[in-house]
């Protein structure tokens, strides 16, 4: 919706509507009316720092096929919010399903949203404190489309506010004061995560299953229910017979019922004979 506040720069419907196509041909986030104020709020920026005047301009740029704006559009887009053990009840599941299954080789997690790091790295504690040791024989892929994030994730550095509020010792235990008073993730914790660059709509993940467990959790609320359909069919197909999948507090997934049934609280897990896909079928061709 238009206000009538002067804005800084010319915004107008049809530029709010071509966003909104970009972003979900792209992402497959789905933009509502109610967002106008939002995408301005974030794209502002982004207009600020190329020197333009208006939103035509810019989507201009973009339109012109500029790669590296498309990528800083689509990072200005996402939503990242997170914070360490996340909805805590899934963790002790988690343990719990690490610990059945040791002594079957390394056990292969995807944390496939991962934003800023602290969903991979309590996945990582959980399965060092499941194993009692910093080296557990676990490999965990944490991915996002986010690049912004994912290089924060990757340096593993958070506020002390964050971090001291952990329970259990944890501070101490898996992170490493910083001069400036911050803390580090551990080297060894890590070490157990690799990151990608992961978008959610390309035909082609680079992940390998079978794997012991997928988060994907406060992700699919951006999505329609057709794109995230395609998204857990397939999943299933990556998971291993008794594998999991954790979504977040709000998703549910009653429309993927014949691929996915609940095993507790926003934990599921796969219909066998169910109708997953079995190949990785392309969800939407990119923009580009
Ligand atoms: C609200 S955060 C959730 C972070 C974490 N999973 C949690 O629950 O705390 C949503 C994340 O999904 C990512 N995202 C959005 N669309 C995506 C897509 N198409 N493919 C991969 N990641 C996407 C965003 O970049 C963002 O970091």
């Amino acid at each position: 919706m238009l206000t009538n506040t002067p804005r800084e720069f010319a915004f107008t419907e049809q530029d709010f509507e071509k966003v909104r196509v970009m972003i979900y041909n792209y992402a497959g986030i789905a933009l509502t009316p109610a967002k106008h104020d939002m995408v301005y709020g974030r794209l502002a920026r982004r207009l600020r720092a190329l020197g333009l005047r208006t939103f035509n301009e810019y989507l201009q740029v973009l339109e012109r096929g500029d790669s590296k704006e498309f990528e800083l559009f689509t990072n200005s887009l996402t939503t990242n919010l997170t914070s360490f053990f996340r909805e805590s009840h899934h963790f002790p599941m988690l343990a719990d399903h690490l610990k059945a299954a040791r002594g079957s080789g390394v056990l292969n997690l995807w944390c496939s949203a991962s934003s800023t790091g602290e969903e991979p790295y309590s996945m990582a504690i959980t399965a060092c404190e499941a194993f009692d040791t910093l080296r557990p024989p676990v490999h965990i892929i944490a991915t996002d489309l986010d690049t912004g994030v994912l290089e924060t994730a990757r340096q593993g550095v958070y506020s002390a506010d964050e971090v001291e509020k952990l329970e259990n010792n944890r501070a101490r235990r898996f992170f490493d004061r910083q001069p400036d008073g911050r803390y580090r993730a551990k080297q060894e914790l890590r070490d157990l995560i690799v990151y990608r660059r992961v978008n959610l709509m390309e035909p082609n993940w680079p992940i390998r299953g079978p794997l012991d467990a997928i988060f994907c959790r406060n992700v699919m609320i951006y999505f329609d229910k057709p794109t995230q359909l395609k998204v857990l069919q397939r999943f299933a197909p990556l998971l291993k017979p008794d594998g999991l999948l954790f979504v977040g507090h709000s998703e549910n997934l009653y429309h993927a019922a014949d691929i996915f049934k609940l095993r507790s609280k926003t934990v599921y897990e796969r219909v066998q004979g169910g109708a997953a896909a079995t190949s990785t079928s392309p969800l939407r061709s990119g923009l580009r």
